[in-house]
């Protein structure tokens, strides 16, 4: 073992745990800076709002299901609900690190300031960090062989600005800081984006706010949790089978779908734009709340006045009490310059696959979690880190700088051919498919063809069923040996937390 490499993983929220475990299944030694003293980044409800230190609201309930959400080899316990409130996510994410015995590898209030190729980057691939540690206030340098930068991108607020902003008297509050409806109970408030955020924080206050407007300039497709029968939205619709029917079929069939529950153009909440072109915006009470006249739609805003807004179409200002920007956030690397990693307009990266910077020499440096699937992140992020881990440990390797950038290229073509350009769909992406792409690149990718051949029933499970995480470790490193046991029995824990319920 005398050449075991040593890596180092910038931060211990989830896309930080799972770059934890791919490191140790392959017995590199790591090491986990986090400049908090918890785990868990933004599951870890914080009631106060601290600058750049993202956290869920008090009532944040995922909006993706449990089955499709968990980790490739750890199945959530079946008492854990379908969707689970963020202090069951948390829960689940302690019995990960405790299950596989990542925590010893996690070293608090460690603040990675500065990451700079090492002299001989040239020749290893080496990088120099500069670390400060909090509790002394000390920085000092360490060098590794490799870095995976798992930050999240929900810690610093975009904010527009719009004309007369300033002369605005009330408050406005980004909604990152937004933790809990408590202060706003008959105010009249105005939350400005109908994507996720804008949507829970609009529907929440709704009980008790005076009034809600959503502004949205766009619209939305809004997406429930509980589709047919109550079967969570991401079990039905991230499906091997449907990846092969024509798209303009199936986004058909999901529009129907989506205006059956509650026909968006009554409603004024129909986008321009088709269902496959948007972000989905996932919300279960939004349909509810327009319908009793609890939030009000309104299209975008043209500018402020003293005490309120005026909206497009309108002459009159409409008085409001705290407007919430539900306007996103700002992708930022602060601890990489910008010939490693640039950030262009509309939060747009220079990332192969979204995970490597092509023009480098070494790929010893890899983005973990900068992406924005239709589907859960954490087996995304887990895929991620299996694959810098293989490449690593050179089980596979990239293809040229030049074959990198075309991709990159073709990528961001397909983005703007297929979404609205927003700065909300520069890290876009289809879950299957990315899912899929990123396995064939090391090899666990299910192997369909010799599924079918050798195990029907099991076939039949992932080409018709979920495409749950477990299919990635059918085949190929580190495959587990309870994977088909746990695609095959998944709906027995599905809605494994119902006492009463009927199995199945
Ligand atoms: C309100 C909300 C709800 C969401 N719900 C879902 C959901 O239901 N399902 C889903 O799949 N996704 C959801 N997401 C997406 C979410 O981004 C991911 O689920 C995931 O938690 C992000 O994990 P992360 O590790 O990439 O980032 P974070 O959770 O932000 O963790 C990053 C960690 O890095 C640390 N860090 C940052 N910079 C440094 C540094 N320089 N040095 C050391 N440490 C550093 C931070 O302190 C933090 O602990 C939600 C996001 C939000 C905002
Ligand atoms: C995600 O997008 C792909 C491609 O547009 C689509 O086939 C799939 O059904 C979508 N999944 C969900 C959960 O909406
Ligand atoms: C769930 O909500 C988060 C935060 O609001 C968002 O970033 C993510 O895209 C949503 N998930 C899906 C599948 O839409």
């Amino acid at each position: 073992m005398a050449s075991q490499k040593r890596i180092l993983v910038i931060g211990a929220g989830v896309s930080g745990l799972t770059a934890i475990k791919a490191c140790k299944e392959e017995n590199l030694d790591v090491v986990c800076y986090e400049r908090i003293g918890e785990l868990g980044g933004l599951w870890r409800y914080h009631e106060n709002d601290l600058d750049g230190l993202p956290s869920v609201m008090k009532s944040t309930i995922s909006n993706t299901s449990k089955e499709m959400s968990s980790f490739t080899d750890f199945p959530p316990a079946k008492e854990f609900p379908t969707y689970m409130h963020h202090t069951a996510v948390l829960k689940y994410l302690e019995m990960y690190v405790e299950h596989f015995g990542l925590l010893s590898h996690i070293t608090y209030y460690q603040e990675v300031i500065e990451l700079i190729p090492a002299e001989d980057y040239g020749t290893t691939g080496k990088w120099l960090v500069k670390i400060r540690d909090l509790h002394s206030d000390e920085n000092r340098e360490e060098a590794f062989d490799g870095v995976m930068a798992c930050v999240g991108h929900h810690a610093y607020p975009m904010s527009p600005s719009y004309p007369n902003m300033d002369v605005y008297a009330g408050q406005i509050i980004h909604s990152h800081s937004y933790k809990t409806f408590t202060g706003f109970e008959d105010k009249t408030v105005l939350v400005i984006g109908a994507g996720n955020s804008g949507a829970d924080i609009a529907a929440e206050l709704s009980n008790v706010a005076k009034k809600v407007y959503l502004s949205t300039r766009r619209g939305a497709w809004i997406y429930p949790r509980l589709f047919e029968k109550g079967k969570p939205c991401d079990v039905c619709n991230n499906r091997r089978y449907k990846t092969l029917l024509p798209s303009k079929y199936t986004m058909n069939k999901l529009e129907k779908f989506l205006n059956k529950r509650m026909d968006h153009e009554r409603f004024g909440i129909k986008p321009y734009h088709s269902v496959s072109s948007q972000h989905p915006t996932i919300n279960d009470e939004l349909h509810a709340k327009l319908l009793n006249g609890r939030v009000i739609v309104r299209r975008d805003v043209k500018e402020f006045s003293e005490t309120g807004v005026i909206f497009d179409g309108e002459e009159e200002s409409t008085p409001i009490d705290v407007v919430f920007l539900a306007t996103g956030y700002q992708v930022k690397f602060p601890f990489l310059s910008d010939d490693i990693l640039r950030v262009g307009k509309n939060n747009k990266v220079l990332l192969y696959k979204n995970m490597f910077p092509p023009q480098l020499k070494h790929h010893t440096l890899a983005v973990i979690g900068l992406i924005q699937p239709n589907g859960s992140l954490f087996p995304v992020f887990e895929m991620q880190s299996r694959w810098f881990v293989a490449l690593m440990t050179e089980k596979c390797h990239l293809p040229s700088t030049d074959t990198m950038l075309s991709s990159v290229r073709s990528t961001e073509g397909f983005r703007a051919r297929n979404f609205v350009q927003s700065p909300r769909h520069s890290l876009e992406a289809s879950w299957l498919s990315y899912m899929d792409e990123v396995a064939d690149e090391f090899g666990v990718k299910p192997n369909m063809a010799a599924l079918l051949l050798k195990d029907p029933k099991l076939f039949w499970a992932c080409f018709f069923g979920p495409c749950l995480p477990y299919q990635y470790r059918l085949n190929g490193p580190h495959k587990w040996e309870g994977a088909r046991e746990a695609i095959l029995g998944y709906k027995s824990r599905m809605y494994g937390h119902i006492k009463n319920g009927r199995e199945n």
